[in-house]
Parts: C-alpha cells; structure tokens; sequence
C-alpha cells in the first residue's frame, strides 16, 4: 500500500483531495492536521515525515489570507520552509512531492506567458520572471522555486490553481464574501478577471495526474507544472452576480479598487484536458 501524507486537509481544497484520493484503494492516507504537524516548525514536520515514511507528499497547506500575510511573521515559515522541508525529505528519500501552487506568482505577466497554449513550462518562466505582487505570492514563488532547483522531474509536480469556491475551508472566497456583506450592502467587486474553480472537481482532477496501486506511485503526464482551473474567464462581477442569483441574494454592487490588484491581471488561462469546465 503506497503511503500518502497529505497537509492542509482540513483546507478547502485539502478537504476535497482528502475525499479524492479516499476512492482510491492503493493509497493510504495520513492526514496531520495543524496540533499534530505545526508547520512553522521545520524538525516537527522532518520527524513526522521521517516516523512515517510516505511514498508521496501532498502539500494542500498555506498560509492562504493574501492581506494576512503581508504582516504575519509566519508567511514565509508555512509557505516557503515548510515546502522546502518536504522537498529534502522527498530527495533523500525517493519520495514524489505534490505542491499546490497558485496563479498569484504571476502579477502582470508578460505576453509570452499568456501565450503558451499549455502548461507554462519551468525554462518560459525562468525567461519571464515571476511577478508576485503580494508577500503571499512571493512565499508561493519561492517555494516553487526551491522545489524545482532540489528535485528531479521524476520527483515532484507543482499545481497552480485559482480562485477556488466550493467545500468548506479558511479562505474567504467570494461566495463567502458576498454572503457576509448581504447583510450589510453594498455588495463590493474589482475589476479583475477570476476563473472561478470549483474545488470538487478540481481535486479530482489533481489525483489524476498521478496512478497509485501496487506498482507504486506514477505520474501520469509529463508536465512539472500544470495549471488546473476552470476555461471560464469572468469579471469578478459576473461572478459575484452568478453566486447571488443562486443563493437568492439581492443587493446593490459597487466596484472598489483594490490596492494589491490595481489592474486586471491575465494569467495563464489552462484546463487539464478532460476537465473542460470546472465551473458550473
Ligand atoms: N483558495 C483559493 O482561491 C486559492 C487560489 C490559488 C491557490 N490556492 C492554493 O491552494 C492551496 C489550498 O488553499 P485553500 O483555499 O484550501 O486554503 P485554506 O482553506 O486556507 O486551507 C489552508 C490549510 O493550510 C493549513 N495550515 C495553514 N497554516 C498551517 C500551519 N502553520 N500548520 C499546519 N497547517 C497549516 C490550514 O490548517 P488549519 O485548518 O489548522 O488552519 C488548512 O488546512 C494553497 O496552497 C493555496 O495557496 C488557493
């Protein structure tokens, strides 16, 4: 039986990948929540890792409010070490890392990235540096960047993802957002463009990018780096407004600037094939 360690499950996305990869007989999962694994706390995560000895990492977990971690002395420790941590481990140990990642490493991005009909390939990015415009999306860059300069191609694969709805977790997603200012309208928006994914059928799409039974841990495709989300591109508005006709909200919209994202940010637009619409 593959071992699988699985950090962040009790995310929003972590939730639903715990779920995913539960279907899937050839893996046993061990899922450390915060009081067991604290991971601002490097030797607490190496001798848990160290103790279990897992075939494969899957890293659902992040210090994930942007504002939040401009200030907070741990943002670098959760998103960057700890990553770090789990990719020593993995190549010392013959074990697969899989980092969540997210379209936040990008700021405004260059038109050679927007270009790629794909997989934005590791070489593109090193030619276009990343562009985070927040301390959250540097601490996700790096990681990024630590695990691609110590693992081999074999031994990791990093998932971006975006703007994820759906399940249940900390982050405070529009639904959520526009679920609490309903009481106290107007309801605000920006003028960014958002992929709105949802995180059931993304997680499902993650755990196949991998095959788990007996002959071990294999990745499925060749890709280090994918990007998984939803083919629809919506003014944060037309999201907004989709989630309040389904949850029969009614309320006045004012568009707000917001000082992180002053423009509207295009970001790689990719689908794993198969998964055509994650939005619905
Ligand atoms: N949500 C989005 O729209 C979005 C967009 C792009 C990328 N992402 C990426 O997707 C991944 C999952 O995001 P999410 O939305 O599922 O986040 P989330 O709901 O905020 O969940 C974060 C997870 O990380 C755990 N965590 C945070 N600090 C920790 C610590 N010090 N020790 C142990 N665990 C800790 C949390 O545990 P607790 O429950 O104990 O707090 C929780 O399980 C992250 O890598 C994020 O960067 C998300």
């Amino acid at each position: 039986m593959n071992k699988i360690i699985l950090f962040g499950s009790t995310g929003r996305l972590g939730r639903e990948i715990h779920n995913a990869l539960s279907m899937n007989d050839g893996a046993k999962i061990i899922a450390p929540t915060r009081d067991i694994v604290d991971l601002t706390r490097d030797y607490v995560i190496m001798e848990f890792l160290e103790d279990h000895a897992p075939d494969m990492i899957i890293n659902a977990a992040a210090m994930t409010n942007v504002l939040e971690c401009e200030t907070n002395l741990f943002t670098m420790d959760v998103n960057r070490n700890a990553p770090y941590i789990m990719a020593e481990y993995c190549k010392l140990n013959n074990c697969k890392l899989l980092q969540i990642s997210t379209n936040y490493v990008f700021g405004k991005i260059a038109s050679q990235v927007l270009n790629t009909h794909c997989v934005v390939q590791i070489d593109t990015i090193k030619e276009q540096p990343f562009k985070p415009q927040s301390k959250y999306g540097w601490s996700k860059a790096y990681a990024e960047m630590d695990i691609q300069s110590m693992l081999n191609s074999d031994d990791y694969r990093i998932v971006r993802v975006q703007n994820l709805y759906g399940g249940t977790g900390n982050n405070d997603t529009i639904p959520i957002r526009v679920l609490r200012q309903s009481k106290n309208p107007p309801i605000t928006y920006s003028n960014i463009r958002v992929k709105p994914t949802r995180v059931t059928p993304l997680a499902n799409a993650i755990c196949t990018l991998f095959r788990c039974d007996n002959s071990g841990i294999v990745w499925l495709r060749d890709n280090t780096i994918e990007h998984i989300c939803s083919n629809e591109y919506l003014y944060e508005k037309e999201f907004i407004e989709s989630v309040m006709i389904t949850c029969g909200i009614k309320g006045k919209m004012v568009l707000v600037d917001n000082p992180l994202r002053p423009d509207v940010i295009l970001r790689p637009t990719i689908t794993l094939p198969g998964y055509k619409s994650l939005w619905e």
